[in-house]
């Protein structure tokens, strides 16, 4: 154990989990410096959130300037130009209608805040969530959250009145196989019809909160037909469809945010991750009409909206706009499947799956999975797992990562893959 690692171990308490104790002395683009000098291939994006890389010249200088002017008065005492800015910038790249936004720290924090907005404001209680979604950490995204019993263990009672319905995961479907996306997709929604018949009434229904693409869960893409019929199920019982986009927005899929790649308009969005650009930022997007509707004083926040948060929000919506980064997702997923392909005659490979620049390989377990990312780590790539039993590795390059370098970055996860398959017998 390193003196730093032994350091951190005493000063921070188990219940953090890790995946490496590197001790990191500065980011560089897509490349990470540790204090011992050895240079790290971030194919993690600090958990899907430096999207434009670490400290972007733009984005520093944008903090550094917003740092020197003011650093905080909070948007409830009085009001500040980045804030504002932003929450402009957003309502141009949201779907149509989602104009009126409201900041927060965090993506649990979004999760709560459109809790609240969906409860208050249609006077119902109950929300309907998915098998396998994550939705954060404190104990009302905590409720919403299946992708792990884990994060619900010794919690007590959590919040009441939330119903979970299966999302449509081919490989974890409860149909027989063999099975399509699309017939698990029409499974599901069946149960979730049959929950409505038998466990909630449809009118006690305030929000169906899903994310599009399972981020946690294992980065699975849920059928547009899916999300389709929860739009429509939604406007015809009188229920709120809320998409969690906290890993998906910002142009990670293809497009601004995920409802737009699906067609499909939600009334609410929730947004945190690559929105704050590394800062701690979480926003809950929705109409003005149902913005209107939530009663002044009745939510808030201290830091929400910081202003030195929201000018790197707003620095790094302008570098993925300027640097053309959505339409770059959809390369740079391609290149990596492209490079994954000699991995599909690994016999514990279950599946590639990609949605634009969120790429992932699922194995048959967890102990293949981990084998292969700690020999990546040897190889000098930083991947993280994610899925029901961290059986999935997952691939969330930064948007503007250089070519070369994700190619040798996939081509040693290949090599380091191949040798974990001999390492780790079935
Ligand atoms: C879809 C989704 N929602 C919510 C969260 C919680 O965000 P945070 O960790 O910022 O509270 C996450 C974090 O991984 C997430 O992926």
């Amino acid at each position: 154990m390193s003196d730093f690692e032994a350091r951190a171990r005493k000063v921070l308490p188990p219940v953090l989990g890790h995946y490496t104790w590197l001790s990191i002395e500065r980011g560089e683009g897509s490349w990470l410096v540790t204090t011992d000098g050895r240079r790290v291939l971030d194919m993690t994006c600090g958990i899907a959130v430096t999207a434009v890389g670490h400290s972007h010249p733009r984005v520093v200088k944008a903090v550094v300037d917003q740092a020197q002017r003011l650093m905080h008065i909070s948007a409830g005492v009085a009001k500040y130009e980045s804030s504002i800015a932003l929450a402009e910038q957003l309502a141009t790249i949201t779907p149509r209608g989602l104009d009126t936004v409201f900041f927060g720290n965090s993506g649990a924090e979004a999760v709560e805040g459109a809790i609240k907005l969906c409860r208050q404001t249609t006077g119902r209680e109950a929300i309907i969530a998915f098998r396998g979604g994550f939705h954060g950490r404190t104990v009302g995204a905590a409720t919403l959250t299946t992708s792990k019993a884990q994060y619900r263990r010794g919690y007590g009672a959590l919040l009441p009145e939330v119903y979970i319905a299966p999302y449509p995961y081919p490989l974890a479907c409860a149909l027989p196989e063999p099975h399509d996306a699309e017939a698990c997709a029409r499974h599901c929604f069946a149960e979730l019809e049959t929950m409505l018949e038998h466990e909630v009434p449809p009118e006690h229904v305030a929000a169906i909160v899903i994310e599009p693409v399972l981020g946690e869960g294992g980065y699975v893409a849920a059928p547009a037909s899916f999300l389709r019929s929860l739009r429509e199920l939604a406007t015809k019982i009188g229920a709120l469809l809320v998409f969690d986009e906290i890993q998906t927005g910002m142009g990670r899929t293809g497009a601004w945010f995920a409802a737009q790649k699906f067609g499909v308009t939600p009334d609410v969005i929730t947004a945190a991750k690559a929105l704050g650009g590394g800062l701690p930022l979480g926003a809950v997007i929705s109409t003005r009409e149902r913005m209107e509707k939530w009663r002044t004083g009745t939510h808030g926040s201290t830091f929400g909206g910081n202003p030195v948060s929201c000018a790197s929000g707003l620095a790094t919506l302008e570098v993925i706009r300027d640097e053309n980064l959505v339409a770059r997702a959809e390369t740079i997923g391609a290149i990596m499947v492209e490079e994954l392909a000699p991995l599909r005659s690994h016999p514990r490979l279950r599946e590639i799956r990609r949605f634009g620049a969120m790429v992932a390989a699922e194995f048959d377990e967890k102990s293949v999975a981990k084998a292969a990312i700690a020999a990546s780590l040897e190889r000098d790539v930083l991947l993280i797992t994610c899925g029901f039993h961290d059986q999935v590795v997952r691939f969330i390059p930064a948007l503007n990562i250089g070519e070369s370098d994700l190619r040798k970055g996939m081509r040693s996860f290949v090599e380091a893959a191949r040798s974990a398959q001999v390492a780790s017998p079935a």
